[in-house]
């Protein structure tokens, strides 16, 4: 139903509303910039052979401090700083939520992540749920909320990879 690209002119971003206006603000008003400056990637969900974004995400590198995050040793490996890749932001048009889009949205985001990983090396997922809602969607999916920042959630690369094996 959806095709997912890299963000791109062709796409018309005004009409997206995933009910929260921060995240719709920023894909209107910042994506482009973050994604041609190199901050973060952003891709999008339209419908076939149509222009109006449905979904997004971003993506891109960051690494993690175990001792700041608070995250138990087998998430760390022992290591005391670690890399990955945050998907800091993600979200559905409201006309869309509720029928599965979501979980496929997340699994593609985390698609992007286990691939740039396999190049590059990362241990860790990383997510920031903008609300309380979107921290219980990331629990659901069985990502690990850090204990020093509110709203942080983790997964170890090795698990996002062995759920896209299994989809
Ligand atoms: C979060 C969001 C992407 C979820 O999309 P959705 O289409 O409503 O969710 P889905 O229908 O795909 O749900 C997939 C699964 O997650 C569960 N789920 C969805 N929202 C949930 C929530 N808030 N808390 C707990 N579980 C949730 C569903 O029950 C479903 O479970 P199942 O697979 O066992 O049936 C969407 O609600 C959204 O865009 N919200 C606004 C932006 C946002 O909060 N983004 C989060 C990152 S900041």
């Amino acid at each position: 139903m959806f095709e997912s690209a890299r963000l791109g002119g062709q796409h018309q971003l005004d009409e997206f509303d995933c009910g929260n206006e921060a995240l719709n603000s920023w894909l209107r008003e910042q994506a482009r910039r973050a994604d041609s400056s190199g901050i973060a990637h952003v891709y999008v969900w339209t419908p076939i052979r149509e222009q109006k974004v449905r979904a997004y995400y971003a993506i891109c590198p960051t690494e993690v401090i175990r001792n700041d995050a608070g995250i138990s040793g087998s998430l760390a490996g022992g290591y005391s700083r670690m890399p990955g890749y945050l998907i800091a932001r993600l979200a559905l048009d409201v006309s869309f939520h509720g029928h599965g889009y979501g979980a496929h949205l997340l699994l593609d985001a985390l698609d992007k992540a286990v691939r740039a990983a396999e190049i590059g090396g990362g241990r860790l997922v990383v997510v920031d749920a903008i609300d309380d809602a979107a921290y219980e969607f990331y629990k659901h999916f069985d990502f690990i909320p850090v204990k020093n920042r509110g709203g942080r959630l983790v997964m170890k690369m090795s698990t996002a990879a062995s759920a896209l094996r299994a989809v």
